[in-house]
Protein backbone atom coordinates (compact mmCIF):
# COMPACT_ATOMS: atom_id res chain seq x y z
CA UNK A 1 0.00 0.00 0.00
CA UNK A 2 1.19 3.75 -0.44
CA UNK A 3 0.00 6.52 1.79
CA UNK A 4 -3.64 7.55 1.25
CA UNK A 5 -4.44 10.56 0.05
CA UNK A 6 -7.78 13.31 -0.16
CA UNK A 7 -8.87 14.87 -3.70
CA UNK A 8 -10.47 17.67 -3.11
CA UNK A 9 -12.91 17.93 -0.07
CA UNK A 10 -15.00 14.31 -0.05
CA UNK A 11 -12.74 11.61 -2.12
CA UNK A 12 -9.66 10.04 -0.14
CA UNK A 13 -7.33 7.17 -2.49
CA UNK A 14 -6.18 4.30 -0.89
CA UNK A 15 -3.66 3.45 -2.81
CA UNK A 16 -1.75 0.26 -3.97
CA UNK A 17 -0.05 -1.18 -7.03
CA UNK A 18 0.84 -4.14 -8.89
CA UNK A 19 4.37 -4.13 -10.18
CA UNK A 20 5.06 -6.80 -12.94
CA UNK A 21 8.73 -6.94 -13.52
CA UNK A 22 9.27 -6.22 -17.55
CA UNK A 23 6.13 -4.71 -17.83
CA UNK A 24 5.38 -2.20 -15.51
CA UNK A 25 3.40 -0.58 -12.45
CA UNK A 26 -0.34 -1.12 -12.25
CA UNK A 27 -2.21 1.41 -9.71
CA UNK A 28 -4.75 -0.75 -7.64
CA UNK A 29 -7.08 1.98 -5.99
CA UNK A 30 -10.10 2.06 -3.75
CA UNK A 31 -11.90 5.24 -2.69
CA UNK A 32 -13.85 6.78 0.11
CA UNK A 33 -16.57 8.75 -0.76
CA UNK A 34 -17.04 11.01 1.94
CA UNK A 35 -21.04 11.66 1.40
CA UNK A 36 -23.58 12.10 4.21
CA UNK A 37 -23.76 8.00 3.95
CA UNK A 38 -20.26 7.35 3.76
CA UNK A 39 -19.25 4.94 0.97
CA UNK A 40 -16.03 2.63 0.65
CA UNK A 41 -15.84 1.70 -3.01
CA UNK A 42 -13.99 -1.35 -2.93
CA UNK A 43 -11.37 -3.06 -0.90
CA UNK A 44 -8.01 -3.64 -2.83
CA UNK A 45 -5.44 -6.30 -3.26
CA UNK A 46 -5.95 -9.15 -0.53
CA UNK A 47 -2.07 -9.15 -0.16
CA UNK A 48 -2.43 -5.61 1.11
CA UNK A 49 -4.99 -6.51 3.74
CA UNK A 50 -3.80 -5.28 6.82
CA UNK A 51 -2.69 -2.18 5.67
CA UNK A 52 -5.47 -1.66 3.36
CA UNK A 53 -7.43 -1.98 7.17
CA UNK A 54 -4.97 0.05 8.98
CA UNK A 55 -5.10 2.91 5.11
CA UNK A 56 -9.28 2.63 5.48
CA UNK A 57 -9.02 3.21 9.79
CA UNK A 58 -7.19 6.15 9.23
CA UNK A 59 -9.53 7.84 6.86
CA UNK A 60 -12.52 6.59 8.65
CA UNK A 61 -13.62 4.67 11.20
CA UNK A 62 -15.63 1.69 9.00
CA UNK A 63 -18.34 1.37 11.91
CA UNK A 64 -19.21 4.87 9.70
CA UNK A 65 -19.28 3.57 6.98
CA UNK A 66 -22.67 2.60 5.28
CA UNK A 67 -21.99 1.55 2.09
CA UNK A 68 -19.17 -0.58 0.27
CA UNK A 69 -19.33 -0.08 -3.40
CA UNK A 70 -18.01 -3.18 -4.81
CA UNK A 71 -17.50 -2.58 -8.69
CA UNK A 72 -17.09 -5.98 -9.47
CA UNK A 73 -15.80 -9.54 -7.67
CA UNK A 74 -12.42 -9.17 -9.02
CA UNK A 75 -9.59 -9.81 -7.04
CA UNK A 76 -8.19 -7.15 -6.92
CA UNK A 77 -10.83 -5.41 -5.90
CA UNK A 78 -12.32 -8.13 -3.23
CA UNK A 79 -9.31 -8.15 -1.07
CA UNK A 80 -10.33 -6.81 2.16
CA UNK A 81 -13.92 -7.25 1.05
CA UNK A 82 -14.72 -9.66 4.08
CA UNK A 83 -12.80 -7.75 6.22
CA UNK A 84 -14.53 -4.61 5.50
CA UNK A 85 -18.22 -6.58 6.01
CA UNK A 86 -17.12 -7.42 9.29
CA UNK A 87 -15.77 -4.12 10.55
CA UNK A 88 -18.19 -1.88 8.85
CA UNK A 89 -21.33 -3.36 10.72
CA UNK A 90 -23.51 -1.11 9.37
CA UNK A 91 -23.05 -1.19 5.74
CA UNK A 92 -24.71 -2.59 2.67
CA UNK A 93 -22.54 -3.90 0.16
CA UNK A 94 -23.83 -2.40 -3.29
CA UNK A 95 -23.36 -4.55 -5.87
CA UNK A 96 -24.10 -5.89 -9.14
CA UNK A 97 -26.54 -9.06 -7.59
CA UNK A 98 -25.33 -11.89 -9.76
CA UNK A 99 -21.30 -10.91 -8.67
CA UNK A 100 -22.65 -11.12 -4.73
CA UNK A 101 -24.46 -14.69 -5.66
CA UNK A 102 -20.90 -15.68 -7.43
CA UNK A 103 -19.14 -14.70 -4.26
CA UNK A 104 -21.05 -16.54 -2.10
CA UNK A 105 -20.23 -19.66 -3.51
CA UNK A 106 -16.46 -18.75 -1.82
CA UNK A 107 -17.03 -17.14 1.38
CA UNK A 108 -20.08 -16.39 3.50
CA UNK A 109 -21.27 -13.61 2.21
CA UNK A 110 -24.04 -11.85 4.23
CA UNK A 111 -26.43 -11.66 1.48
CA UNK A 112 -28.96 -9.80 3.53
CA UNK A 113 -26.92 -6.94 3.85
CA UNK A 114 -26.57 -6.85 -0.09
CA UNK A 115 -28.37 -3.90 -1.88
CA UNK A 116 -28.25 -5.05 -5.87
CA UNK A 117 -27.86 -2.49 -8.29
CA UNK A 118 -28.30 -2.08 -11.75
CA UNK A 119 -26.90 0.18 -14.27
CA UNK A 120 -29.59 3.32 -14.34
CA UNK A 121 -29.79 2.83 -10.49
CA UNK A 122 -30.02 5.42 -8.16
CA UNK A 123 -28.56 5.39 -4.69
CA UNK A 124 -29.61 8.12 -1.88
CA UNK A 125 -26.46 9.25 0.20
CA UNK A 126 -28.31 11.67 2.14
CA UNK A 127 -26.23 15.34 0.70
CA UNK A 128 -26.12 13.70 -3.03
CA UNK A 129 -27.58 10.58 -5.24
CA UNK A 130 -24.99 8.56 -6.93
CA UNK A 131 -25.72 6.38 -10.10
CA UNK A 132 -25.18 3.06 -11.30
CA UNK A 133 -23.81 2.99 -14.65
CA UNK A 134 -21.77 0.10 -17.08
CA UNK A 135 -18.26 1.64 -17.46
CA UNK A 136 -17.51 1.87 -21.61
CA UNK A 137 -14.71 -0.86 -20.94
CA UNK A 138 -13.88 -3.56 -18.46
CA UNK A 139 -13.14 -7.18 -18.10
CA UNK A 140 -16.06 -8.33 -15.76
CA UNK A 141 -19.86 -8.43 -16.31
CA UNK A 142 -20.13 -7.55 -13.38
CA UNK A 143 -18.16 -4.19 -13.70
CA UNK A 144 -20.69 -1.33 -12.33
CA UNK A 145 -19.69 2.11 -12.11
CA UNK A 146 -20.80 5.29 -10.31
CA UNK A 147 -21.76 9.04 -11.42
CA UNK A 148 -22.22 11.58 -8.57
CA UNK A 149 -23.84 14.35 -10.56
CA UNK A 150 -23.49 16.99 -7.53
CA UNK A 151 -19.81 16.62 -7.92
CA UNK A 152 -19.74 15.42 -11.78
CA UNK A 153 -17.45 12.52 -10.29
CA UNK A 154 -16.99 9.39 -12.56
CA UNK A 155 -16.07 6.15 -10.75
CA UNK A 156 -15.02 4.40 -14.07
CA UNK A 157 -13.97 0.82 -12.06
CA UNK A 158 -11.51 -0.70 -14.72
CA UNK A 159 -12.02 1.91 -17.59
CA UNK A 160 -9.37 4.30 -18.30
CA UNK A 161 -7.11 2.02 -16.23
CA UNK A 162 -3.23 2.27 -17.07
CA UNK A 163 0.32 0.86 -16.99
CA UNK A 164 2.90 3.11 -15.68
CA UNK A 165 6.40 3.25 -14.18
CA UNK A 166 5.48 4.40 -10.96
CA UNK A 167 3.01 5.55 -8.54
CA UNK A 168 0.96 8.93 -9.55
CA UNK A 169 -1.27 11.12 -7.61
CA UNK A 170 -2.31 13.16 -10.83
CA UNK A 171 -2.70 12.60 -13.40
CA UNK A 172 -1.37 15.76 -14.76
CA UNK A 173 2.41 14.18 -13.75
CA UNK A 174 2.04 12.12 -16.85
CA UNK A 175 3.82 13.14 -20.21
CA UNK A 176 1.07 12.48 -22.94
CA UNK A 177 2.93 9.33 -23.90
CA UNK A 178 3.13 7.82 -20.99
CA UNK A 179 -0.09 8.67 -20.21
CA UNK A 180 -1.42 6.96 -23.90
CA UNK A 181 1.20 4.69 -23.72
CA UNK A 182 0.06 2.94 -20.51
CA UNK A 183 -3.60 3.36 -21.16
CA UNK A 184 -2.87 1.42 -24.13
CA UNK A 185 -0.84 -1.01 -22.37
CA UNK A 186 -3.52 -1.61 -19.55
CA UNK A 187 -6.63 -1.22 -22.15
CA UNK A 188 -5.38 -4.30 -24.75
CA UNK A 189 -5.21 -6.22 -21.65
CA UNK A 190 -7.81 -5.44 -19.86
CA UNK A 191 -10.46 -5.49 -22.44
CA UNK A 192 -9.09 -7.06 -25.20
CA UNK A 193 -12.83 -7.61 -26.86
CA UNK A 194 -12.12 -3.91 -28.13
CA UNK A 195 -10.05 -5.17 -31.38
CA UNK A 196 -13.80 -6.98 -31.95
CA UNK A 197 -15.87 -3.72 -31.37
CA UNK A 198 -17.85 -1.94 -34.36
CA UNK A 199 -15.98 1.79 -34.13
CA UNK A 200 -19.63 3.28 -35.17
CA UNK A 201 -21.09 1.89 -31.85
CA UNK A 202 -18.10 2.17 -29.64
CA UNK A 203 -18.06 5.45 -30.26
CA UNK A 204 -21.79 5.87 -29.61
CA UNK A 205 -21.33 4.26 -26.16
CA UNK A 206 -17.82 6.72 -26.00
CA UNK A 207 -19.91 9.60 -26.55
CA UNK A 208 -22.59 8.53 -23.47
CA UNK A 209 -19.74 9.15 -20.94
CA UNK A 210 -18.65 12.40 -23.10
CA UNK A 211 -22.11 13.44 -22.12
CA UNK A 212 -22.16 12.78 -18.42
CA UNK A 213 -19.82 16.04 -17.84
CA UNK A 214 -17.69 14.28 -15.70
CA UNK A 215 -14.98 16.46 -14.25
CA UNK A 216 -13.01 14.17 -12.00
CA UNK A 217 -12.42 10.49 -13.34
CA UNK A 218 -11.60 7.95 -10.26
CA UNK A 219 -10.56 5.06 -12.28
CA UNK A 220 -9.28 1.55 -10.08
CA UNK A 221 -6.15 1.80 -12.48
CA UNK A 222 -5.10 5.69 -13.29
CA UNK A 223 -4.30 8.21 -10.95
CA UNK A 224 -7.09 10.88 -10.30
CA UNK A 225 -7.80 12.91 -13.67
CA UNK A 226 -9.06 15.95 -13.06
CA UNK A 227 -10.47 17.78 -16.05
CA UNK A 228 -9.16 15.41 -18.68
CA UNK A 229 -11.96 12.89 -19.40
CA UNK A 230 -11.75 14.47 -23.31
CA UNK A 231 -8.19 13.10 -23.40
CA UNK A 232 -9.42 10.03 -21.89
CA UNK A 233 -11.91 9.10 -24.01
CA UNK A 234 -9.63 9.89 -27.29
CA UNK A 235 -7.45 7.58 -26.13
CA UNK A 236 -9.91 4.94 -25.72
CA UNK A 237 -11.60 5.68 -29.23
CA UNK A 238 -7.92 4.34 -30.51
CA UNK A 239 -7.55 1.06 -28.78
CA UNK A 240 -9.54 -1.28 -31.67
CA UNK A 241 -6.58 -0.23 -33.60
CA UNK A 242 -3.81 -1.08 -31.53
CA UNK A 243 -1.38 -4.21 -31.33
CA UNK A 244 -3.25 -6.74 -29.73
CA UNK A 245 -1.96 -7.72 -26.09
CA UNK A 246 0.28 -11.14 -25.90
CA UNK A 247 -0.27 -13.34 -22.79
CA UNK A 248 3.13 -13.91 -21.42
CA UNK A 249 4.41 -17.47 -22.58
CA UNK A 250 6.14 -20.03 -20.00
CA UNK A 251 9.44 -18.65 -20.55
CA UNK A 252 8.11 -14.81 -20.68
CA UNK A 253 6.55 -15.79 -17.00
CA UNK A 254 9.49 -17.40 -15.69
CA UNK A 255 11.46 -14.08 -16.16
CA UNK A 256 8.72 -11.96 -14.73
CA UNK A 257 8.90 -14.59 -11.33
CA UNK A 258 12.74 -14.61 -11.42
CA UNK A 259 12.65 -10.65 -11.78
CA UNK A 260 10.10 -9.85 -9.06
CA UNK A 261 11.91 -8.53 -5.76
FE1 LIG B 1 -11.46 -6.07 -13.42
FE1 LIG C 1 -9.45 -4.07 -11.82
Amino acid sequence: MDEPYRVGPDVHVLPSQMVVPGVGSIPIHAFVLLADQPVLVDCGLGIDSPAFMDALRSVIDPAELRWVWLTHDDSDHTGSLQAVMEQASRAQLATHGLGALRMATWWPLPLERVHAVAPGDRLDLGDRTIRALRPPTYDNPMSTGIFDESTDTLFSVDSFGAILSASHRDVAELSDEELQGGMQAWATFDSPWLHLTDRARLAGVLDEVRGLGAERVFSSHLPPAIGRIDDLLEIVAAIPDATPFVAPDAATFDAIVDALP
